[in-house]
């Protein structure tokens, strides 16, 4: 049913700074903020990202996920509460950029937004800058019951397994497009930018020192599973991003699905055991809202028009 990852919408404490830190390394480009919230792209599509200003609640408002239009949507409500998700009000219209959506938590608590009809706007020129929103890494308790709702309620294919610690999803060519991994608490683990190549990763660690004086959390390597490349640093608001290179491709490569060992040589081909930083890394899933939310619409956006 899902078509493609869309894109994660950010709580952020500032939002200029947040966006600042998002044109500078990853190469986004602005286009359009309202009522403080800002829509962010590297290509053609009105948004990859999304960054909401909220001083006060801490964590990533929703995971968006693309279906193929409005008779999909509608489609969707039953079959993502028969696979143990819980609605977040129903369909509605109204948010920049896009045509429609569906709000819905996990069994573990993660909040998805199903949408259709992403609009369209100018790419930006050519640069260095990441390609695509690509993939998200999310932490469960109830791995079973997490990926039940991945296969049934979001249409996602398995596509590899590391013992009973991590999975990993797809729903188009791209390796995965979802991953789980198990965890004491529902959180979110990073979101991902697809780099044309390896030397796209090392310019991008030096922004990340150029234009903030920080270092880089794991990487550059390569991961196993998805045999992509791979760098790991936190954004300004300290949620993890991913920058990855040449992820597999599900048919053009003949991947094959499989279980994987719970060895450090899974996860990093080339080098060490993820350091604590990756590990214990997770940005929270802030206080949920139904659809329709009311910075959405609102003129002059508010701390209590959020809440
Ligand atoms: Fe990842």
């Amino acid at each position: 049913m899902v078509t493609r990852v869309g894109h994660i919408a950010l709580h952020v404490a500032d939002l200029d700074r947040a966006v600042d830190f998002q044109q500078q390394v990853i190469g986004m480009v602005e286009t359009e903020r309202a009522a403080g919230v800002s829509y962010l792209t590297c290509n053609d599509r009105h948004h990859e990202l999304i960054l909401v200003e909220d001083r006060i609640n801490r964590g990533y408002e929703h995971l968006a996920m693309e279906v193929a239009d409005a008779a999909a949507l509608e489609g969707a409500a039953r079959r993502l509460q028969a696979s143990g998700g819980t609605l977040l009000g129903g369909i509605y219209d109204g948010e920049p950029g896009i045509d429609r959506a569906l709000k819905v938590q996990s069994p573990n608590g993660h909040v998805y937004k199903l949408f259709c009809g992403m609009e369209t706007v100018d790419a930006p020129p050519p640069g260095d800058r990441a390609e695509k929103f690509e993939h998200i890494s999310t932490k469960v308790r109830n791995m079973r019951a997490e990926e039940r709702f991945l296969r049934e309620g979001l249409g996602f294919r398995f596509s590899d397994r590391m013992g009973f610690l991590a999975s990993w999803w797809h729903c188009d060519e791209d390796h995965h497009g979802l991953a789980l991994t198990l965890a004491p608490r529902p959180e979110l683990s990073h979101y991902a930018y697809t780099w044309p190549d390896f030397g796209s990763l090392g310019r991008t660690a030096d922004r990340v020192l150029a234009a903030r004086g920080r270092k880089c959390i794991w990487g550059p390597s390569r991961h196993g599973p998805g045999n992509n490349h791979f760098l790991y640093f936190h954004d300004e608001d300290g949620a993890m991003i991913e920058c990855c290179s040449e992820l597999a491709q599900m048919q053009a490569d003949g991947y094959q699905p499989r279980t994987w060992s719970m060895h450090p040589k899974t996860i990093n081909q080339w080098g060490s055991a993820p350091p604590l930083r990756f590990l214990l890394t997770g940005f929270p899933i802030a206080e949920p809202t139904p659809g329709r939310p009311s910075w959405a619409m609102a003129p002059g956006r508010s701390l209590e028009a959020v809440r």
